[in-house]
């Protein structure tokens, strides 16, 4: 690690991108105007305004952050014109299903070149046994797909995989069904949809590993305030963690304890990192998270942990390239069906650049203390949070590292690397 880098000062960092695409679907169909302030403007969540305009939402954006929505009503989505371009956005496409799949017409769904290689069996499946009719290429498997919906039936559904999307996407279709509608979570995962939709008044409860919501005659409008988003915040924390000496803030940042995984392990590692000013708003945890570098050292990721931490492995991988020991990260094949395969693309991209780590179906293992290879070229096969945290690696090392389609980040974080050359010096 090149000695001289230093790392100091405040990040503010965007608004949550999940809470963003769930305030903007579910404001929509309520009765009435929604505000949502903080919103992330952001490709991803750009795309869900798209849709759920063209379905017959209006959606003023008084500023790229601060967003008005008159809903339309739980009944009152129309058809749209054309077909739904989702762009790089697997959220909009699942979640919005959920919608879809209720809805007496048809819609026509599909994304980028990557998004149209992305697993949808998974919603497809489940929203067919509620009752809807759906399409798409490859064995209905693949996006572009067709959902006809109309009357929906309650089901109870055993998730094989731990999906908020998927979970999400029932329990919308569930608002609309002529029953009760029960996800049985393999593990727990993000529970911003319950928590927003118990909000706007539908009845939802949680039994263990159950979340039964009923069907809704209404949902009220709602005022959002997004926090900021834990995974974008992600880059920041490992930066300063991973680096001795740095010392960062990151004011009002999301800390639903179902996204906080890498704190978790970052810690076990040896981080120090502290939630200062710990607060509820809009009925989400939010802190003011505090990071001070450290030394660390490899860890074992469970399983278990995954979920909390799903989108931020690739970041995980800089934090573990740059800790002393072996990290082994398992339970992680979700990973593979990301905006690019992470345990592939992080696995190639770090070998590249020097350093020592290997794959497993279902994660992957790590050596550090690295030492990178300067002005090797890696891929970023298209991912945002990929080309984001060899950048970190990159500046925590002080070592250039070129990074193709770095315009990819721009779905999730656009202002990133502003952001990045703020703190280091
Ligand atoms: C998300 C859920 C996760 C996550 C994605 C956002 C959400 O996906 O990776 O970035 O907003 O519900 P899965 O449901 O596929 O795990």
């Amino acid at each position: 690690m090149n000695g001289n880098v230093r790392i100091s000062g405040t990040v503010n960092v965007p608004g949550d991108k999940s809470i963003s695409h769930r305030a903007v679907m579910l404001s929509a169909i309520a009765e009435g105007k929604s505000r949502i302030r903080g919103f992330l403007h952001a490709g991803d969540t750009l795309s869900t305004i798209g849709m759920m305009r063209a379905l017959g939402a209006r959606i003023v954006e008084s500023t790229p952050t601060d967003l008005l929505v008159e809903g339309v009503g739980l009944r009152g989505l129309s058809e749209p014109g054309d077909v739904i371009d989702a762009g790089n956005s697997g959220t909009t496409v699942r979640i919005g299903s959920g919608i879809l799949a209720a809805q007496p017409f048809l819609s026509v769904v599909t994304g980028d070149q990557y998004l149209r290689r992305r697993p949808m069996k998974r919603i497809v499946e489940p929203l067919r046994r509620m009752g809807a009719s759906i399409a798409g290429r490859f064995g209905d498997t693949l996006l572009p797909m067709c959902l006809r919906g109309g009357s929906l039936k309650g089901i109870r559904y055993e998730m094989q995989v731990a999906s908020a999307q998927v979970k999400s996407a029932l329990l919308l279709a569930g608002l609309y069904a002529s029953g009760p509608t029960t996800v049985v979570e393999p593990l727990p995962s993000r529970d911003h949809t319950e928590r927003m939709i118990a909000a706007m008044g539908a009845k939802l409860a949680r039994d263990g590993r159950e979340i039964t919501v009923q069907p809704a005659g209404r949902l009220q409008p709602i005022s959002v305030i997004v926090p900021r988003d834990m995974s974008s915040a992600a880059f920041f924390i490992v930066l300063a963690a991973a680096v001795p000496g740095a010392e960062l803030q990151l004011p009002g940042v999301g800390v639903n304890p179902l996204r906080t995984g890498l704190i978790t392990v970052l810690r076990r590692m040896g981080a120090e990192i502290r939630l200062e000013s710990l607060r509820s708003e809009g009925g989400e945890p939010v802190a003011d998270i505090a990071v001070i570098g450290m030394p660390l050292t490899g860890t074992e990721i469970a399983p278990e942990e995954v979920p909390s931490l799903v989108d931020e492995g690739p970041a995980l991988c800089v934090a573990a390239a740059l800790a002393r020991g072996r990290t082994v990260l398992r339970g992680a094949a979700e990973l593979r069906v990301k905006e690019s395969d992470r345990i592939g693309t992080m696995t190639a991209a770090l070998n590249a650049l020097g350093v020592r780590c290997g794959e497993f179906p279902d994660g992957m293992w790590i050596e550090g203390p690295a030492r990178i290879a300067p002005g090797v070229r890696c891929d970023s096969r298209g991912d945002h949070r990929i080309a984001m945290s060899l950048q970190v690696l990159s500046a925590a090392t002080g070592t250039p590292v070129g990074i193709t389609d770095t315009a990819c980040i721009d779905t999730s974080f656009p202002g990133f690397r502003g952001l990045l050359s703020e703190v280091v010096a």
